[in-house]
């Protein structure tokens, strides 16, 4: 049996801490909502690039996911960084001016604020980031989803980290054995608090069970050192109107004491319903593709998510790897597209078209008004 594992367990106090930030923005479609022009990424790598040269970052990958222009950047500066999210809106910024020029699809439509002060929270685009000090070795996975909302990470957190069918790491490693905390936020209420399994499992699936009202932020080990982090905003609670899905991020770190990359993966071959795709209006499932599938086109979906493994070395990211570029994850993609079928079978029927409160585009208060006179 193996041994508390020591090789790579810990962090080492010496070494110097390194943020790896994930910043989103939907800066404009091509063609319409699914994809991303090749011109917007290369001007967002050409800008990284110049960051990297003046040393305000360590290391940079720009890529996309269906409309999704997504910065993965590693730095010095912390979580929240006035710089790091300074750079982010520039590109944004430059990203939409772009799409505008080419009139791409809903160009700046995550450009919520009209000017930078200082955080991108709030401000429309998407952000996961982690603060940590490498281990020995550091392998870590960037998830990116596109036409689904920031409740799409609560099922497979919580079976990555804390079901033993998914993870037997919570069984048979003893460095796993006394479980995580789970940091949950209530965005409807704004508030934040912990959950720590196995102990309080029950109670933290009767709140993430409703990924519409509680998320999942942060998951941490007993010691306290953070395992994974998600992007949580709703964008039309910012906006007050719809703008769209979310299309969340998520920074997981893998291995030695924390689940293995296939532990981390595993949750994405069940396809589970999300909330997204047509109109962010829909339950569907959502389908685990590379980079290069991640063009959503059917409905504006399936929703996607992709998988970007990193070594991460002295601050600098070795890879990516594109992890679900895998006949492994063939079934799911295939169970995927059934799920579709069926799904879409239901037409504007609940439970494929979402309840009347959490659908993004309504006419129900224009029909309910005009019925008002005839109504008896
Ligand atoms: C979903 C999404 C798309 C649009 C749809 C209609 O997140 O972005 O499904 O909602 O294509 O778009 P508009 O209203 O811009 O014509
Ligand atoms: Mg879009
Ligand atoms: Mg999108």
């Amino acid at each position: 049996m193996k041994e508390m594992s020591k090789k790579n367990s810990g962090s080492e106090k010496s070494a110097p801490k390194v943020t790896i930030s994930v910043i989103k923005a939907d800066v404009g479609g091509y063609v319409g909502h699914s994809s991303s022009h090749p011109d917007i990424l290369k001007k967002a790598e050409t800008m990284l690039a110049k960051a990297k040269q003046n040393k305000i970052l360590n290391d940079f990958c720009v890529t996309s996911c269906g409309d999704d222009l997504e910065l993965i950047m590693t730095h010095k500066k912390g979580c929240d960084s006035r710089d790091i999210h300074g750079l982010a809106w520039k590109v944004f910024e430059e990203g939409t001016a772009l799409a505008k020029k080419m009139k791409l699809y809903g160009a700046g439509q995550d450009m919520l604020a009209d000017a930078f002060s200082g955080n991108v929270k709030g401000m429309g685009p998407g952000v996961a980031e982690m603060e940590i000090v490498e281990r020995k070795s550091e392998p870590i996975i960037v998830f990116m989803g596109d036409k689904c909302a920031p409740g799409a990470w609560n099922f497979p957190l919580f079976k990555m980290f804390a079901d033993p069918f998914n993870t037997i790491g919570l069984i048979i490693d003893p460095s796993m054995h006394d479980g995580f905390k789970f940091e949950i936020h209530d965005i409807k209420k704004d508030k934040n608090f912990m959950l720590s399994t196995p102990e309080e499992m029950y109670d933290l699936l009767v709140l993430i069970g409703s990924a519409e009202n509680y998320i999942i932020k942060a998951i941490y080990t007993k010691k306290g050192e953070i395992a994974a982090s998600s992007s949580t905003q709703k964008l039309y609670l910012i906006a007050g109107r719809y703008v769209g899905k979310d299309d969340p991020v998520l920074i997981v770190r893998g291995q030695s004491g924390l689940p293995a990359m296939g532990e981390i993966l595993e949750p994405f071959s069940f396809p589970h319903l999300v909330t997204g795709w047509m109109r962010g209006s829909h339950y569907g499932p959502l389908m685990p593709t590379s980079q290069k599938e991640a063009n959503p086109t059917r409905f504006d979906g399936p929703p996607r998510v992709i998988a970007f493994g990193f070594q991460v070395s002295n601050g600098m990211l070795v890879g990516p790897r594109d992890m679900f570029d895998d006949p492994s994850y063939d079934y799911a993609r295939k169970q995927a597209n059934k799920i579709a079928n069926f799904m879409r079978a239901h037409g504007p029927f609940e439970p494929h078209r979402l309840p009347l409160t959490e659908m993004e585009y309504t006419t129900l208060p224009e029909v309910l008004k005009k019925l008002q006179l005839r109504m008896k």
